[in-house]
Parts: C-alpha cells; structure tokens; sequence
C-alpha cells in the first residue's frame, strides 16, 4: 500500500519538477508529433496534455500506477475537443490488444518504471507496425565525471523520488527494444505466422 508520502506529497513534487521549464520545451518539440490513437506510458500529471493537437489526435489513454497522480492528470489543462482516458496500469503489463495504438508517448517514465525493457516490450507489441515512438528520457551521462555524481545520489534519491533511477542506460534499451520500421516489419509478419527476412 502507498505510504502517506507517496499518496499526497509525491505527486506534487513529481508535479514541480516535471513542469521545469526545460522540460516542458522537450515536451513541445515531440508531443505536437503524435497521431490517432495515442497511449501515454506513465501519464503522470497530465503535462504533456496541453501539448497534443486534437487535430490530429484521435484519442489519448493514459496509463499510470499513482493514484495521487492520475486525479491530477485527469484536470490537467487540454486543448478543446481532445478525448483523454486515464487509467490504472503499469507500462509492463499494458491491458491492450496487440497492435492497438497508431503513437506511443514516454516522457520521463522509464526512468521510473520497474523493467524498462519489460515496458518498452509492451509498447512494441501494442504498437501498430506503422506506428511511432516518441520519447524524452533521461539516464546515465556519457561523462565519466557525471556518471560518479549520478550513481553516488542515486540511493537517496530513487526513494524519495518516486522510484526514479538516474543510471539507467535508456538509449541503449530503446535502441534495443527493435522500433526500427525493419524490425517492427519481421514482428507483424510474425504475428501473423508468416515468416520474413529483414
Ligand atoms: C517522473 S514521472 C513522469 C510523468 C509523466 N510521464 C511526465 O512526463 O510528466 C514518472 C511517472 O512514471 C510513473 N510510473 C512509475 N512506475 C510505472 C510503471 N510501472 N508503469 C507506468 N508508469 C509508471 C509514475 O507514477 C510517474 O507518473
């Protein structure tokens, strides 16, 4: 059960700090990009809602674990006319067919989630072959002297920051996760009981 922290001051510290400035400009160069239907893993607050264009969004649905947090995305600002569902979930057990989403959205999520490779399987298989990934991550420094400084706060700051995780290879798990058009191509063939070649 979620501690006294995590239910009603968490939220609002995971609200401050993903609403930065810097980070709400990461938000404003990929999340215009997404199209028809559309999952958010790890919704949190909502902040990347008011960034959508229900022009040519369909709908989006919003999967996050945190309660606290859920109730804030589902009055977060929005543009007129955008269709918003916020559920209970986790991004490594999503409750979706295969094939579902036309954009999935991560913004500051896997540093949170417990499998990255385990969420970023899911999202491959509910993502349709055609489908885009957009992202905003952050995770372990190529720098030497920035990867001494990340693993020396990291055991401080994972538990009160909600779980986040600040030496996680993030790049390399999603260049691993196989959202290349190519490998996407060989997973729907799959799906299918076909077999193909890249
Ligand atoms: C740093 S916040 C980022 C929230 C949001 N994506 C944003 O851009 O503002 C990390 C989020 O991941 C969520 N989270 C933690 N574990 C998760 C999981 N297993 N699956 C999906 N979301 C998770 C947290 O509840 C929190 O909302």
């Amino acid at each position: 059960m979620a501690s006294f922290y995590e239910r009603h001051i968490l939220p609002h510290v995971i609200g401050c700090a993903c609403g930065a400035r810097p980070i709400q400009r990461q938000r404003a160069k990929i999340v215009p990009k997404a199209s028809g239907q559309v999952l958010e893993l790890g919704i949190g607050g909502g902040l990347n809602l008011a960034f959508y264009d229900p022009a040519r969004v369909a709908s989006v649905t919003g999967v996050d674990p945190s309660e606290g947090l859920r109730q804030i995305a589902e009055v977060a600002p929005r543009p007129a006319g955008l269709r918003v569902d916020v559920l209970e979930g986790e991004a490594e057990n999503l409750p979706f067919d295969a094939a579902s989403f036309d954009t999935i959205v991560c913004t500051f999520t896997l540093c949170s989630v417990r499998s990255p490779q385990a969420a970023l399987a899911e999202a491959l298989r509910v993502l349709r072959p055609d489908g885009q990934f957009l992202f905003s991550e952050h995770g372990l420094s190529p720098d030497p002297k920035i990867q001494r400084w990340q693993r020396g706060i990291e055991p401080f700051w994972t538990p009160v920051a909600g779980g986040c995780h600040l030496t996680r290879p993030v790049a390399g798990s999603i260049t691993a996760a196989g959202f290349s058009r190519a490998a996407r191509h060989l997973l729907a063939e799959q799906r299918q009981g076909r077999t193909a070649r890249l």
